[in-house]
């Protein structure tokens, strides 16, 4: 079955691509009347950019879960909903249909009506990769809880600091995560993050590794024992919770220049109705296909491509626990072999981590059932697209390179599998209702082509964040203030002569260390914190595997110490205070940075000497001290 807004050619593209930006408003309410509204809105869009204020379906009631549960019970009710792979392959997977699915999130949000949960309560969720963690996000949406999910790779300090942000008085975990061959104590994390957030009242634990754990006495319930008190009967009769379109739905944090990640909150409907037409029309899902999205859901890809997408499209959904490299490096092809995967969505890293294993694990694999293949996460590198188009797709599968953000809900800029053109390294055009350009530093609109800029977006798509958590300012100075009246995206890219988008990456002080989005200013406030340093300045260079790393040029403050003791030192704080994805590879020691006098760090210079470009270094006479580029240079790591 196909959907009746899918685009089926490149005129096909072309006409509707058209139609979208001469009357979006039309073009979308087009979409949106295929969902289950509890009312119709009475207005479709209302926005400026300079506020910046966007809502869409204005008056509109609804439930998401209704949209990726309910309504599929009537002719899909035992179609796979989710199909989860574990960790071990040793251990059974599990087949969840729709009516399962809807059995268990209405009863785990009765438990968390028990709780004392409430609509518009924040819940924080800090879990591993199996389905009850899609459950407990569904859960929440179903009573209208705000669900903030936290990767399970972040720090207790981390974890502390986004429920302080949010406010979340209700925290779901599980005992521990399997990962690879290690287990990640994941409710010890939660206990350690919440000595600093009294006033949390409940902590819903669900049983994994079953693995020790301290229970504490009034606040924590194992998940096992309330959901079993639990009357099913009554669970599956009560109604969810009638939404607003503009009802926030999540929170995600993210990082960006500043100091602390954002909050960004997407709502309802809006979110809803983006998500599952990029997700329809990108991969060009047809039902039955089974989508492997092995993206993490404590990342926005997890969010839209595994959960809500998906779902909301009746489609199958593989949730992997695991790594793709253990117990070997087939992992991922034996998955698409055992479940006949038809959309593969994965990102540029992994895949490039999979060539160092050479060929020897696609041996007796069956891959047959490959029609699509996905990138997401960071500019995927010519090498690593022909050998996921030679090696995964045998030459026949299109590959989707998605670019799009935490702040945009979903894909904006992609071809379409097998409708639009795809040229290796180009995310290509934009999705219909996308209104993109490119800007000059002096705010002036690129229409040559091959020429590089700042990419931006003029006009609103449903899926746009609404606002960062508690900080509306915030949003408006990072997001609206450089260029008057458009969305800036804080990346880089240009467009070719057949309008095909290339991104060249982030133009701002953020990181992508293996699609990780990591913040320069995060990095250093965490390395200044050792008692032993002064300063530090933070950049990224090219890593063969990761797409970037990071470099730390680091100021110590004269005491004796033995460099490598050091740096154990420094990446152990990174550990303890943002988490164990971070590490920094390089570091350092200076006895001082390159400052203009104003004293403002010129990272250009820093960014050229960590990628060893020293040719080029371009003016550095009003350094205060031009001699210390020279010192650098020489210590290079
Ligand atoms: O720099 C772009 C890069 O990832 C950034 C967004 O990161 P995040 O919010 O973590 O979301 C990642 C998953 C959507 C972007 O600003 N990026 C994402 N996709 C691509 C990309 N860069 C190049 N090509 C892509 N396909």
């Amino acid at each position: 079955m196909h959907y009746p807004y899918q685009i089926k050619s490149l005129e096909d593209y072309r006409n509707i691509y058209e139609r979208s930006v001469q009357d979006p408003e039309l073009f979308w309410s087009d979409i949106a009347d295929h969902f289950t509204w509890r009312k119709k809105w009475n207005r479709v869009l209302q926005w400026e950019f300079h506020t910046p204020k966007v809502e869409w379906f204005i008056g509109g009631k609804l439930n998401i879960t209704e949209n990726c549960i309910d309504r599929h019970l009537i002719h899909h009710a035992d179609a796979p909903a989710i199909i989860w792979e574990p960790n071990d392959p040793n251990e059974k997977f599990r087949k969840i249909s729709y009516r399962e699915l809807h059995r268990e999130v209405c009863m785990v949000a009765a438990v968390l009506r028990k709780l004392g949960v409430k609509k518009g309560d924040r819940v924080c969720i800090y879990m591993g990769m199996i389905p009850e963690l899609t459950i407990a996000a569904l859960a929440c949406a179903r009573i209208g809880a705000i669900h903030s999910i936290v990767f399970g790779g972040f720090s207790a300090e981390s974890i502390s600091d986004r429920i302080q942000d949010a406010h979340a008085e209700f925290v779901i975990c599980c005992d521990g995560a399997y990962r690879g061959s290690k287990i990640i104590d994941l409710k010890a994390i939660v206990d350690d993050a919440l000595t600093s957030c009294s006033f949390v009242k409940k902590v819903l634990v669900y049983q994994r590794t079953k693995t020790e754990v301290t229970m504490h006495t009034g606040r924590d319930v194992w998940w096992h024992e309330i959901r079993n008190e639990t009357d099913s009967v009554t669970a599956l009769q009560i109604p969810a919770e009638e939404m607003d379109s503009e009802d926030p739905l999540f929170i995600l944090y993210t990082s960006g220049s500043t100091g602390k990640p954002k909050g960004v909150v997407h709502t309802c409907a809006g979110y809803m109705v983006y998500t599952h037409y990029s997700f329809v029309n990108v991969f060009q899902y047809t039902i039955d296909d089974v989508h492997f999205c092995t993206a993490d859901i404590g990342w926005i890809t997890g969010h839209s491509y595994i959960i809500y997408g998906p779902l909301s499209a009746g489609a199958t959904s593989l949730m992997f626990e695991g790594i793709p490299t253990w117990p070997d490096a087939g992992r991922f092809w034996s998955i698409v072999d055992k479940h006949q995967v038809n959309i593969l969505y994965t990102a540029p890293t992994a895949i490039r981590s999979l060539m160092t294993f050479g060929l020897v694990p696609f041996q007796n694999k069956n891959l047959s059932s490959l029609k699509v293949l996905g990138s997401v996460g960071e500019p995927i590198n010519e090498e690593a697209w022909h050998w996921y188009h030679e090696h995964a797709g045998k030459n026949k599968c299109p590959i989707v390179d998605t670019w799009w953000q935490t702040e945009t809900g979903g894909i904006l800029i992609s071809n379409l599998a097998g409708v639009t053109p795809e040229k290796p390294t180009f995310a290509t055009l934009p999705l219909p209702g996308i209104q993109a350009l490119l800007m000059d530093e002096d705010g002036h609109v690129i229409t040559e082509n091959n020429k590089i800029g700042y990419l931006c977006m003029k006009f609103p798509w449903p899926g746009i964040m609404r606002t960062t958590y508690g900080n509306h300012e915030l949003c408006r100075r990072t997001y609206f203030e450089k260029f008057t009246d458009l969305y800036f995206t804080g990346d880089g890219a240009f467009r070719d002569e057949n309008g095909f988008y290339r991104i060249t990456g982030r133009v701002d002080d953020v990181l992508k260390i293996s699609g990780h989005r990591i913040g320069t200013a995060e990095v250093e406030n965490v390395i200044n914190m050792h008692p032993d340093i002064v300063e530090s300045a933070v950049v990224g260079y090219h890593h063969e595997i990761k797409g970037q790393a990071i470099y730390a040029f680091v100021v110590n403050n004269g005491h004796k110490r033995i460099e490598n003791e050091l740096r154990n030192e420094i990446n152990h704080n990174l550990s303890e205070h943002i988490g164990p994805i971070v590490k920094a590879d390089k570091i350092q020691f200076v006895s001082g940075l390159p400052k203009t006098r104003s004293g403002k760090i010129m990272r250009r210079i820093l960014r050229k000497i960590a990628e060893g470009e020293l040719e080029n270094l371009g003016d550095t006479t009003t350094l205060l001290d031009p001699a210390i580029v020279e010192e650098i240079i020489k210590g290079r790591q």
